[in-house]
């Protein structure tokens, strides 16, 4: 088969990162006798660089007409005070292809429990997944604007943007152990009280699904005392950004999880949940699994590969088990030879 993808490597860490989704794509594809038609675009700092633009036109039209998006990372300190930032273009990017349910899995295997800062016996047997509304909330809502006086944002939900990305979460506990924590602030937000409402409401049409609710506070506490007690959470924008990153932490490292965000139609975008992270960009020294397992959602979820899925992840937790780490995990294992270990076991 033939695939076409849009790959956005952006800035800091993302190209480095980037290099190793796409070697390993192609491992597979040889192996498994795939085409996968990768074309790069300009986005992000790069972007700017670039064109002037952190999103040109050319990257639109590339990622709306492309069977899958890979993104690896954007922004940094270079053009924080640009008129059109990275990040307004990656929020413009989501918003345009209407990725309005971005879903970050947090797993830990036995193997790589003892990798977290949280006790072993704690972490082991995480298997949870954030369901993240992607394109409301705080992050579009108007008015939106600051002098140096005042700010202001708006944290907004239509009935019709809270009902898609709950059913989402629902369909998905249904397919798993059938349990849904909805995080919420619906003691103190109006958004929140629509939230819960909106929630209860469809849990009647999901009896099997065990329903609770949780503050955003208290949510952020339980998650790391007690992981295994989740299996789908489902929240607005900014505590889905928040909750995840915290989540990562019990994985050993943000340097570990992947993300696949979903329109109603059209293409969905594969990416890391962290940022680019300028402080270790250029040093071949981050860990490539979040672009590896993003690859990786997008063979299954995009294209049902789910054999030639199940190999790459399964050949990257091998590398990890036989001891390569990279440095945020406590290794001394570059990207690069992590790439390549993992390389060679799948053209074993
Ligand atoms: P960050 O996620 O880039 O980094 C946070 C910390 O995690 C840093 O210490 C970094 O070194 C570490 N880290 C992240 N990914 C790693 C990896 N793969 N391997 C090893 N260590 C890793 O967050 P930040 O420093 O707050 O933000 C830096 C820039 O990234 C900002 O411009 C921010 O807006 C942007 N950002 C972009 C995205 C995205 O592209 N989707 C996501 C988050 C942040
Ligand atoms: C993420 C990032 C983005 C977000 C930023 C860079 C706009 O933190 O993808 O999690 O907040 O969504
Ligand atoms: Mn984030």
């Amino acid at each position: 088969m033939n695939y076409t993808i849009a790959a956005l490597p952006g800035d800091g860490i993302g190209p480095e990162i980037m290099e190793s989704g796409l070697t390993l794509l192609e491992t597979i594809g040889k192996k498994f006798q795939h085409e996968f038609n990768v074309t790069v675009y300009p986005f992000g700092g790069a972007g700017i660089d670039e064109t002037g633009d952190p999103i040109p036109p050319q990257t639109i039209k590339g990622c709306s007409e492309a069977d899958a998006i890979l993104l690896a990372a954007i922004g940094g300190p270079k053009w924080e005070n640009a008129e059109k930032t990275p990040e307004d273009g990656l929020l413009q990017l989501r918003k345009t292809l209407g990725l309005f349910s971005n879903i970050r899995p947090i797993a830990v295997s036995d193997s790589i429990a003892h990798l977290s800062p949280l006790k072993t016996e704690r972490v082991k047997g995480t298997d949870f997944i954030v369901v993240r509304e992607l394109t409301g909330g705080l992050y579009f809502g108007q008015p939106k604007h600051w002098n140096d006086e005042e700010a202001t944002d708006t944290l907004f939900y239509k009935k019709s943007e809270i009902d898609r990305i709950v059913r989402q979460a629902f369909d998905i506990a249904m397919t798993r152990s059938k349990k849904l924590t909805s995080v919420d602030k619906a003691n103190v937000l109006a958004s929140s009280k629509l939230w819960r409402k909106t929630v209860n409401e469809i849990a009647t049409e999901y009896p099997e699904v065990t329903v609770d609710h949780l503050y955003v506070d208290a949510a952020s506490m339980k998650i790391i005392q007690n992981p295994t007690a989740f299996d789908v959470i489902v929240t607005e924008n900014m505590f889905g950004d928040i909750l995840s990153d915290e989540a990562s932490v019990i994985t050993g490292s943000l340097g570990m999880l992947p993300s696949g965000s979903h329109a109603v139609s059209g293409p969905s975008l594969y990416e890391p949940i962290h940022g680019s992270a300028p402080d270790i960009a250029g040093k071949n020294i981050a860990n490539p699994m979040s672009m590896i397992l993003s690859v990786a959602m997008m063979l299954r979820q995009s294209f049902q590969l789910h054999e030639e899925a199940d190999a790459l992840e399964k050949a990257a937790a091998e590398v990890m088990d036989a001891g390569f780490l990279t440095a945020d995990l406590g290794g001394t294992t570059t990207t690069t030879a992590f790439t390549e270990q993992v390389k060679a076991i799948l053209e074993k």
